[in-house]
């Protein structure tokens, strides 16, 4: 496994996404444990760009309870049926939030928060088994390019679960 990621020094996060995906499946291939992958996969994003927040909400016991991440502290239990995290949940779909002052029961774990996305994690039925929530704190920060490249990375993880 190599030690540090090779991030390349570009403003286009198409091109870090890039050389940033082989590097997470290599990181990720060897290990077994969902939690160190999941742990290392918010550390690479994070890293790579920047973001204020990136971390997983994973569904347990008919919530989403925080999982690895890195960033300020968050909250810990979101229900199903609140906040950004909650809809991604329910409509198994991909929600990118522009501004979250605009965003109907957004819950905000930290003021410092404008814009956000946050993409369903599938397990091997096609049900939502996480969410992956990163957070800006610039406002409309998040587009298609970043929703299709997470996409990748999740896909990297869902085959297991
Ligand atoms: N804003 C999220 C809650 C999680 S924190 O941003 C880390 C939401 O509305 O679901």
């Amino acid at each position: 496994m190599a030690e540090e990621l090779n991030i390349p020094n570009s403003s286009d996060r198409s091109i870090i996404y890039k050389a940033l995906l082989p590097q997470i499946e290599a990181l990720i291939a060897d290990e077994s444990d969902l939690t160190a992958n999941l742990a290392n996969i918010t550390a690479a994003l994070k890293e790579a760009f920047g973001f204020f927040w990136v971390g997983f909400y994973s569904v347990k016991a008919g919530q989403l309870v925080l999982g690895p991440f890195q960033g300020p502290i968050a909250c810990t239990r979101i229900p199903f049926h609140k906040g950004v995290c909650g809809a991604a949940y329910r409509t198994a779909k991909v929600i990118i939030v522009p501004n979250v002052d605009e965003f109907p029961g957004h819950i905000a774990c930290s003021s410092a928060s404008k814009s956000e996305i946050v993409l369903p994690v599938l397990n091997h039925n096609g049900t939502v088994a996480m969410v992956l929530d990163i957070d800006s704190d610039q406002l409309e920060d998040f587009s298609e390019t970043d929703e299709v490249w997470l996409q990748k990375i999740i896909r990297l993880i869902e085959y297991k679960l």
